[in-house]
């Protein structure tokens, strides 16, 4: 069923080479104060604004990857001073698609640390929710106030068949349900991407930025304008297990589509003849196999989790950060526990962690540990009460008392405000999950 079609407002957010980058920055001082705040403010975000600005300097030596869109030909309002409110504008004014994958788990808690970090701070973002219906798949409901939601497939999850590709190229090494584990989420991450397709097909147009990422990530600050590079594609640092980190991914339209097709690049990887790939490392290999740039910096989310595991961590072991911990965590897995490991104690465990693994940054007190080895401790709703605040607060008590009604008339108000709902109809959500947790 599609709905509304959404105008289409093109702005390219783009940016130049390292190369000119690295001189712009030599040509600092002769430049306004106000371009220097923005430079200054934003060392790692050269946005379309610098363009322009940089042509002007360069004499257009600077690559730009399509001539159709050139920044230099767009529109500027020459009357405005180049400064930190423009970029930033014009990536606020982009097309922006945010895709979200995963079983809704623990999503009263996440789900609004996500919209209020990435999906209220950039108000052009659509929505797209990749999910499994299971007895958790209520919890979406709360995404009824996401400022705009495109599509919305919530589906019954089947065994995908095994090609001969996939169980030569893939392990079933560290992923708790095997080769089939790897291959239900490279699923979820790849239907976004057609979901994403789908939609700029039907509304004609093509989106700036994909945002990827998973559901249960909580987000203890904004996903930062400093995060969108033109011509990469951006991790979070950390957690590499091997390869590069997956728990998000921000790009272009066209990096994205390679980041995306986890599943059908699989015979590529084959061919290849690469073998004994993990998520990670099958992650990275699609990247540098169609030669998509990558960069990684530090984000501030992490996932949270109910697995248990030992501790304290060692070698190839994981550390789970208390969900109070400053970060930013880029990932790391985490629960709201309180914290057995800090300081001195973080220095003593993190250093003896393989650092191509799960190791991740821990210096100057963005780390504090759990000790995850058994389920989530009595009291962990008021710890996270305290850490999350009282408006998150608010939402997990109204999800874990959420009435069948109130569950379908949430699910009704987000179905009115999505383009495309591809899902059960939310009487039958709701029944599987409302009043048995
Ligand atoms: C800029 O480039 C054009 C042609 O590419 C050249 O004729 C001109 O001299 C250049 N100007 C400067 C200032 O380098
Ligand atoms: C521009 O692109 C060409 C070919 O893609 C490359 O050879 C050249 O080094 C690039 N120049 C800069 C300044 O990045
Ligand atoms: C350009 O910016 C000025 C000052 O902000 C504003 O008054 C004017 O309307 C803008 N012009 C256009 C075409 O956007
Ligand atoms: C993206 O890919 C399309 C098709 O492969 C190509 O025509 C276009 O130039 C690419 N755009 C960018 C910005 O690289
Ligand atoms: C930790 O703090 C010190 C002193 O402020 C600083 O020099 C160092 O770069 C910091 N390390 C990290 C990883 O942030």
């Amino acid at each position: 069923m599609v709905k509304s079609p959404q105008k289409s407002a093109m702005y390219i957010a783009r940016g130049f080479s390292d190369q000119g980058w690295r001189l712009l920055l030599l040509l600092v001082p002769p430049l306004s104060l106000t371009v220097f705040i923005c430079v200054y403010a934003t060392p790692l975000s050269p946005f379309s604004t610098f363009a322009p600005l940089a042509s002007f300097f360069f004499n257009r030596t600077v690559n730009s990857t399509t001539s159709a869109d050139d920044p230099c030909v767009l529109p500027l309002n020459r009357s405005q001073p180049v400064g930190v409110r423009s970029w930033k504008d014009e990536l606020y004014r982009s097309r922006m698609a945010v895709c979200l994958v995963g079983g809704a788990r623990r999503f009263e808690l996440t789900g609004p640390s996500i919209v209020e970090n990435i999906l209220n701070l950039y108000p052009n973002s659509d929505l797209f929710l990749h999910s499994p219906l299971d007895k958790n798949a209520f919890k979406f409901s709360l995404l009824k106030v996401a400022p705009r939601i495109a599509t919305v497939r919530i589906f019954q999850p089947k065994p995908i068949p095994e090609t001969e590709a996939e169980v030569r190229v893939l392990t079933a090494a560290n992923s708790p349900n095997g080769i089939q584990g790897l291959l239900q989420y490279f699923n979820l991450v790849e239907g976004c991407l057609t979901m994403i397709e789908e939609y700029q097909t039907q509304n004609n147009f093509k989106y700036d930025w994909v945002v990827r990422t998973r559901v249960d990530g909580y987000w203890n600050a904004p996903l930062g304008p400093q995060n969108f590079i033109a011509g990469h594609y951006l991790v979070p640092s950390g957690s590499t297990y091997g390869g590069l980190n997956d728990r998000l991914g921000i790009g272009d339209f066209n990096s994205s589509k390679v980041a995306l097709s986890r599943l059908s690049l699989i015979p590529k990887l084959d061919s290849a003849g690469l073998r004994l790939l993990n998520s990670e490392t099958s992650f990275k290999a699609q990247l540098t196999t169609y030669g998509v740039p990558f960069v990684t910096k530090r984000l501030p989310f992490c996932i949270v989790t109910d697995r248990k595991y030992r501790f304290p961590p060692y070698r190839f072991g994981v550390p789970v950060a208390t969900l109070s911990s400053p970060g930013p965590l880029s990932g790391a897995k985490c629960r709201p526990c309180t914290r057995v490991c800090e300081g001195s104690c973080v220095a003593g465990v993190m250093p003896l962690l393989n650092k191509g693994w799960s190791w991740t940054n821990w210096e100057n007190g963005t780390l504090k540990l759990c000790d995850a080895h058994a389920e989530w401790e009595r009291g962990w709703e008021k710890i996270f009460d305290e850490v999350a605040g009282k408006k998150r607060a608010a939402v997990r008590k109204r999800i874990s008392g959420l009435k069948l009604k109130q569950c379908v008339n949430d699910f009704n108000e987000m179905n009115r405000r999505s383009s495309k709902w591809e899902s059960p109809p939310p009487e039958e959500i709701c029944k599987l999950g409302v009043g048995q947790n």
